[in-house]
């Protein structure tokens, strides 16, 4: 039996513009991957800036808040076997120049401060976003009929 194992994927405003959503919620899908929960909405600054205070110190960290307030963001909950890592995998790199093609970086942006996707970096900062952006109510537990077959 698997390890139930949870990533926060958050799409950024830019992949919304771009009309990316589709594209990328695709990629996650076909892995085998299982979503738990989903929301469409517009981060407040408060909220962003608690998702990212690790970088409170960075110099982008204000151009980064703003943009990431700058429109609507879909924020996902995906589980399974070694999500995490695996999903920072298909993400690819932080800047799309040392992203391989394949990537979700690597396939569709340019630049840093425009680089489509968040995935969480570890088991312990997905759990903090987790329950930052979504009450425990908001997760929904079922099962997908695939399971035994991923
Ligand atoms: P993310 O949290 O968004 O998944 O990105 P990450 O872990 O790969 O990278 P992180 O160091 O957490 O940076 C968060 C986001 O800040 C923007 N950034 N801009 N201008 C710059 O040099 C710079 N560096 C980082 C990016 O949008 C990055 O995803
Ligand atoms: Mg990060």
């Amino acid at each position: 039996m698997a390890h139930q194992e949870s990533t926060f994927i958050a799409i950024k405003p830019d992949s919304m513009q771009r009309g990316l959503v589709g594209e990328i919620i695709k990629r996650f899908e076909q892995k085998g991957f299982r979503l738990v929960a989903m929301k469409f909405l517009q981060a407040s600054q408060e909220l962003l800036k608690q998702h990212y205070i690790d970088l409170k110190d960075c110099p982008f960290f204000p151009g980064l808040v703003k943009y990431m307030n700058s429109g609507p963001v879909v924020a996902m909950v995906w589980e399974l076997l070694n999500v995490v890592k695996m999903g920072r995998m298909m993400l690819g790199e932080t800047n799309p120049v040392d992203s391989k093609p394949g990537t979700i970086c690597g396939d569709f942006c340019i630049q840093v401060g425009r680089n489509i996707i968040h995935g969480s970096d570890s088991v312990k900062s997905a759990e903090k976003e987790i329950s930052l952006w979504f009450k425990p109510e908001e997760v929904v537990d079922y099962k997908s009929c695939a399971f035994d077959w991923i």
